[in-house]
């Protein structure tokens, strides 16, 4: 079976002390993992360590980084690389967050940079996609995601691609309270799926695990999981709250 993955995206959230109790809270609570779960939580650069350590005896729980630099290493002031991440042991690094992709004017082009570096590091890039509003309401959402998928990851090999973990995130759906529903979240992701199956052959994206972004929380979790292509979240603001993310961790398929 794909991986199915429960992804906590803490933005620029929580001091450091806030974060390590959270981490610990949420741990305390969480049920066993199985073989083809995996939970990620995705903290800020300065907690790195801190949440790697905290993790270290945990079964199938792992440290996420939110983002590196599309360079491999340089005078690029305040900018963290995949080697730099890689030096410290972190496995996984969210990529092309439509956050990043609006206020800090990432490309397509940029975000195959990124996915290129962290494969060369053996790490696990975690690929944001997603429309806005506006590309929705004119039903283009198909082939925005398409496009995005097409330009940032259609270089890569077989062996490749089967690394990278999609996550669809409908803008309009982040941070908003306006969830996609299941169906319409199954309907993107059994559509992404057949973008990397003409490309890469149904073997290997059915190897791919691809989660959906966007206003996910403990109410919703099971009913949007339970797509046959959804393969688990990645969750914003829910994964602040130890009780909404422990509650979306059991409801993994
Ligand atoms: P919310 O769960 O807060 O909507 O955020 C989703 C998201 O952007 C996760 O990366």
């Amino acid at each position: 079976m794909r991986k199915q993955i429960a992804a906590a995206n803490w933005k620029m959230n929580c001091t450091y002390q806030q974060g390590e109790k959270l981490l610990d809270d949420i741990l305390k609570a969480k049920p066993a993992l199985g073989a083809d779960q995996l939970v990620l939580f995705a903290v800020p650069f300065p907690y790195l360590i801190m949440a790697k350590s905290e993790v270290a005896d945990e079964k199938n729980v792992q440290i996420a980084a939110q983002n590196c630099y599309h360079k491999k290493a340089g005078a690029y002031t305040g900018e963290v690389s995949a080697e730099m991440l890689d030096s410290i042991g972190i496995d996984y690094c969210i990529v092309g967050h439509s956050e990043r992709r609006e206020y800090f004017n990432e490309s397509n082009q940029d975000l195959a940079e990124k996915i290129n570096l962290l494969l060369s590091f053996d790490m696990v890039p975690v690929f944001c996609c997603g429309e806005a509003l506006a590309v929705r309401e004119a039903g283009q959402q198909n082939e925005w995601v398409a496009k995005q998928l097409e330009e940032s990851l259609f270089h890569l090999s077989d062996d490749q691609i089967k690394k990278v973990v999609i996550a669809y995130e409908p803008i309009w759906a982040i941070g908003t309270g306006k969830t996609a529903s299941a169906a319409q979240a199954q309907e993107m992701h059994a559509f992404i799926r057949s973008v990397l199956a003409k490309k890469f052959g149904q073997p290997t994206a059915d190897q791919i695990s691809i989660l959906y972004g966007g206003s996910v929380k403990a109410s919703n979790a099971a009913e949007i999981f339970a797509g046959a292509d959804v393969d688990g979240g990645l969750v914003g603001g829910a994964s602040l709250i130890p009780e909404e993310f422990v509650a979306i961790i059991k409801a993994l398929k």
